[in-house]
């Protein structure tokens, strides 16, 4: 197959390299990919939202198969806008109907009240229900959990420990805070647990296959401190997700979900990314993605043994039928090397120097760029997903700091204690 992969990421990296190792794959292509993704296949300068330059290469380059890798493509529609451009094309990600999952909180949380889904206690205001929603506020007790209903690039969650702070900022959100995403805001109840991220492969009939679950690392400093970023490192598997707790995982959200989205007439073929709370031993949905997350796919991708071109394919023709999702035991951790300064603002192009292919770990290139001059140079936050497996967590930990301690960059900032809250 020639498959065309949409993103620029870590995660797209780990994509790639999966899909490029498969008998199946016959040419890869990256849109836009990043400094490393020529590895595993062909970098394309195109925009994953620009839906006509993508069906143009799409054309051009007989590709057979459009895998999305982040969500902004999906939510704005380009398997919609393929469906009449082109109905041949297989594509691995939900229609718009699918991503609003994730492209609004308020879809999201009446898709899981409707479906009996365990998820926060919750209710949507706009500017017009103000004094509604302070009486809410007034319901709850602290902190409080103000959302924007629609994307925000990860930033449009607050949790606020006042009650007068929470009413001044739902009125910055509605007022504009975050554009017309906060235009709706969803406030919902607080919940104290411990975070996992599950992920699920599904045909749009009633077929799916659980692949590792995994934990991320948010906030930017140790002990999960400071401001939160897209993920500075993840482990897979997640010890407190044992059998019994993902088996309620299963009954309670996955076949729900699933079902839910087939009785609602949604056509969903694609990834779905569960951010769950465990809460005494229950599961409860903090959000849907439509997409896999980012770091986690850098640990769920190396424990995947199953081909994934196989799996996916079968994804986008609607028919998992019986292929295996078969999973490595063994333990993945990814350590996130970010620039100094993020997630607040930082320099870009810092030359990248040490030893990029060390030999027990994977390095997944997310923020880098060949520049004019040909040098490897950072650009973006986080720069670089290093990846490594082992027995357990402490084996595995060992070898991706020790390849990250080779990596030198100016600024290079990574967190010393991912996974050390499992051990
Ligand atoms: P989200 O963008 O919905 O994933 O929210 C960002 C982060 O805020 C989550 O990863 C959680 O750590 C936290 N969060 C979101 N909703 C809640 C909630 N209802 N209770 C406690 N923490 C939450
Ligand atoms: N790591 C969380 C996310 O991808 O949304």
């Amino acid at each position: 197959m020639r498959i065309l992969l949409l993103g620029s990421g870590g995660r797209e990296a780990a994509i790639a390299k999966k899909l490029s190792e498969s008998p199946l794959c016959e040419a890869l292509f990256i849109a836009p990919g990043n400094g490393g993704t020529m590895q595993y296949g062909a970098n394309v300068a195109i925009k994953p939202t620009d839906f006509e330059a993508v069906a143009g290469f799409v054309e051009s380059s007989a590709i057979d198969m459009l895998v999305v890798g982040n969500e902004d493509p999906l939510v704005a529609g380009i398997r919609d806008f393929f469906a009449e451009k082109n109905p041949g094309l297989k594509i691995v990600g939900p229609g718009a109907d699918g991503a609003a999952l994730e492209g609004s909180k308020d879809f999201a949380k009446r898709f899981m009240a409707r479906h009996g889904i365990p998820t926060a206690r919750y209710r949507s205001f706009t500017a017009a229900d103000i004094d509604e929603a302070d009486s809410f506020l007034e319901s709850l007790s602290a902190p409080y959990v103000l959302k924007a209903d629609g994307l925000a690039a990860g930033k449009g969650v607050l949790i606020i420990d006042d009650l007068a702070q929470a009413k001044a900022s739902l009125r910055e959100m509605l007022g504009g805070m975050f554009g017309k995403s906060s235009a709706t805001v969803v406030i919902e109840e607080f919940l104290s647990g411990i975070e996992c991220s599950v992920f699920v492969l599904t045909d749009g009939h009633g077929g799916y296959r659980i692949l590792p679950v995994a934990k991320d690392y948010k906030r930017i400093g140790e002990g999960d401190t400071g401001l939160n970023t897209g993920g500075m490192g993840a482990v897979s598997p997640v010890p407190f997700a044992d059998e019994a707790f993902m088996q309620k995982v299963e009954e309670r959200i996955i076949r729900p979900t699933v079902d839910g989205l087939i009785n609602d007439g949604i056509d969903y073929r694609g990834f779905i990314f569960l951010g769950l709370f465990n809460v005494g031993g229950d599961p409860m949905v903090i959000e849907y993605n439509v997409r896999m997350g980012d770091p986690e796919t850098e640990v769920v991708m190396p424990r995947l043994s199953s081909d994934l071109v196989a799996l996916l394919k079968a994804t986008a023709n609607g028919c998992l039928g019986d292929l295996a999702a078969e999973i490595d035991p063994r333990t993945a951790v990814t350590v996130m090397l970010v620039s100094g300064g993020y997630p607040g603002s930082y320099p870009k192009g810092k030359e990248i120097t040490g030893c990029l292919n060390p030999e027990q770990s994977t390095i997944y290139h997310a923020g880098t760029a060949i520049d004019a001059d040909g040098r490897l140079v950072t650009s973006g936050g986080r720069v670089m997903a290093v990846t490594s497996l082992g027995a357990d967590i402490p084996d595995a930990l060992a070898k991706s700091y020790a390849a990250a301690d080779a990596i030198a960059f100016d600024g290079k900032y990574c967190r010393r204690d991912i996974g050390k809250d499992l051990m």
